[in-house]
């Protein structure tokens, strides 16, 4: 329900202006570095792939209000619908991984719910737009909504994880012109339902194929602003923390000297606004 903004406020978010000097909770530069992983509740931080949880935290105290919709396309293992239920947005999370749904649900329900806010876990190719568009409108209709107010995309990074053996999974994508088009389909997927001026946040990294740095984050960002989205920030963020990295430190800067390249330390959060 759309509430009427007074002056010093955003209509996209809930932070009051006049007290802006408060939120030292809230990043507005455009280099993130997170020390640590919030663990807490039911934020296990288990699964191969994942975000860090400040990541969609950041996203909604930003650009939702209590009481909007967060659709999440890549919802692996409901970080951002965990994140939901802490600060009183409803969530849809969609993932084509089928026991990895299943648990999800039960790990989301383990989180309280102070808001009484409701998080719908959807088993589902967002690929396939007609499919999943049927799932997201039942969600919708439960809670008597027709759009969601911010979207959330973690897709794969290509193949540097295989999530399943699904060929619809764009891990298992055989090229990066069938990565970006499969991620196309999401994006529109996406556009159907998100507001008008509200934003879709993209959390991706780039990748190394055959000796090639891969630009896949702008690629990526093409592909959004395709689709009439403004592009409003490119955040990079650092990432010396993640699993895969760890541990192969000394291997890979053998592997950098004698390449000639320079390791990735970083991935993207990228900010569009739906126009
Ligand atoms: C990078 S992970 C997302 C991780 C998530 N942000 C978290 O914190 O756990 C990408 C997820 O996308 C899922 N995925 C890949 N292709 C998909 C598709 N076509 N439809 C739905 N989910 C897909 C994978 O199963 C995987 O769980």
């Amino acid at each position: 329900m759309p509430r009427k903004a007074t002056r010093k406020s955003n209509p996209i978010n809930d932070l009051d202006l006049e007290r802006w000097k408060e939120y030292d909770d809230i990043l507005t530069d455009s280099l993130w570095f997170f020390p640590e992983r919030d663990r807490s509740g039911a934020h296990l931080g288990d699964y191969h792939g994942n975000f860090i949880p400040q990541i969609p935290y950041q996203a909604m105290r930003r650009y939702t209000r209590a009481g909007d919709i967060v659709l999440d396309p890549f919802l692996g293992s409901g970080t951002t619908l965990i994140e939901c239920r802490r600060l009183g947005r409803h969530g849809i999370g969609l993932d084509l991984k089928e026991p990895l749904t299943r648990a999800v649900r039960k790990r989301v329900g383990a989180e309280d719910n102070p808001f009484q806010v409701r998080t719908s876990i959807l088993h589902t190719d967002s690929g396939d737009i007609e499919g999943s568009s049927r799932k997201i409108r039942r969600s919708l209709r439960t809670l008597d909504r027709d759009e969601v107010q911010l979207a959330i995309l973690h897709p794969p990074y290509h193949s540097i994880i295989r999530f399943s053996d699904s060929p619809m999974d764009l891990s298992n994508c055989e090229s990066t012109t069938q990565f970006l088009e499969r991620f196309g389909q999401v994006v529109d997927l996406t556009t159907r339902f998100l507001e008008d001026k509200r934003y879709l946040v993209l959390v991706i990294g780039d990748i190394y194929e055959n000796g090639n740095w891969i630009p896949l984050a702008f690629q990526c960002t093409q592909e959004v602003m395709k689709r009439g989205y403004q592009l409003k920030s490119i955040v990079v963020k650092d990432m010396q923390g993640n699993r895969a990295k760890r541990n192969l430190g000394q291997i890979w800067r053998y592997r950098a000297l004698a390449g000639g390249f320079y390791i990735f330390k970083h991935e993207y959060v990228i900010f569009f606004r739906k126009n």
